[in-house]
């Protein structure tokens, strides 16, 4: 007789097995990678609090553009650091502006290998660092703002961008950029909504990356992180809208809603491993109290494994040439 009768070891008993037997698989492809670039500077600037992540210069963005185009990334999401900034954050669609300018370069370098994106979100460009446009209470104006998107969208889209951002939790902003967008002919400019975006203590290290001068919080906007059925809402709402792709954010600590929403729409759903995710493990790494390339994969795999199709995460370029090896 033999005994037990089930033996799932079975299916684990070698690497070969183990390999045959694998649900979830990571390709660089579904792998997109945040890129900074700062204006003003000569040289980049490494960011304190993200060891390994800079604030690029034009030349040496486009030079970290074209090592992840090398590797198989699937697409780059830009981010500007402007100089100047004001209470409308008019750099945003100023062609002229940081992020605008950039985006040409970048398209121009490597467009055609992957997917150029950019952030659509005013808190770079403002000087009270808020996501939107104040009103005179100092509440952000929700409907103000959308006006602001729409403009920021078209300054993009014209700069090349082929896939927009939304990340400024306001409500309506998928319908207004959209109706923008088409009514200029940019009818095949894609727009990942940000869908299920958490107000927390994750996006620490960004704000030293983008110089942020945010008093205050986002609370009013971003999502309450106890909130799992009002981020699959979002998710409905933004697909209502028309988003090609709505995202969970940040990743490791919603992986409940980004199973829940990859249950209820049929779009692609990605998720944004964000900076103090990133932080954390760098930090343990360092310490000698973590495996670091082991820790990255897994957190990768298990957010895909979640229902991730794609996630955008600051090891994409690196966790892409591990994959390949
Ligand atoms: C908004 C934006 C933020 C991040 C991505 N887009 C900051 C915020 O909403 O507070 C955070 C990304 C990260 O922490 O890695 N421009």
């Amino acid at each position: 007789m033999s005994f037990p009768t089930h033996r799932p070891r079975r299916l684990r008993q070698s690497p070969a097995v183990r390999r045959l037997m694998r649900e979830t698989h990571l390709a660089p492809s579904q792998l997109v990678l945040p890129l900074f670039v700062r204006e003003g500077i000569s040289e980049p600037r490494e960011i304190s609090s993200m060891p390994g992540v800079r604030q690029h210069t034009l030349d040496s963005l486009r030079a970290a553009a074209v090592a992840a185009a090398e590797v198989g990334v699937g697409g780059l999401m830009l981010f500007g650091v402007p100089v100047v900034r004001d209470a409308v954050g008019s750099g945003a669609d100023d062609p002229r502006g940081i992020l605008n300018v950039a985006t040409e370069a970048v398209v121009a370098e490597v467009g055609d290998a992957l997917v150029v994106q950019t952030d659509l979100c005013l808190d770079e460009f403002t000087d009270h660092g808020h996501c939107g446009v104040l009103a005179a209470d100092g509440t952000v104006d929700n409907d103000a703002s959308l006006e602001r998107y729409a403009a920021m969208a078209l300054a993009q889209a014209r700069a090349g961008s082929a896939l927009l951002g939304l990340s400024g939790m306001m409500d309506g902003q998928v319908a207004a950029v959209r109706r923008a967008l088409d009514d200029e002919g940019f009818t095949d400019t894609l727009l990942l909504a940000y869908s299920a975006k958490y107000a927390g203590a994750f996006y620490g290290p960004f704000r030293e990356a983008v110089d942020s001068q945010l008093q205050g919080d986002r609370r009013t906007y971003q999502m309450d992180p106890a909130n799992a059925r009002e981020g699959v809402k979002e998710a409905l709402l933004d697909v209502a809208e028309g988003a090609d792709v709505v995202m969970v954010k940040p990743a490791l600590p919603y992986l409940d809603v980004l199973a829940d929403v990859r249950a209820s729409v049929d779009v692609p759903v990605w998720a944004y491993q964000v900076s103090g995710e990133y932080s954390m493990i760098e930090a343990a790494a360092a310490n000698g109290w973590i495996d670091r390339r082991g820790a990255v994969l897994e957190s990768l795999l298990g957010i895909r494994r979640a229902g991730a199709d794609t996630i955008l995460t600051y090891w994409a370029a690196e966790a892409a040439a591990w994959l390949r090896e």
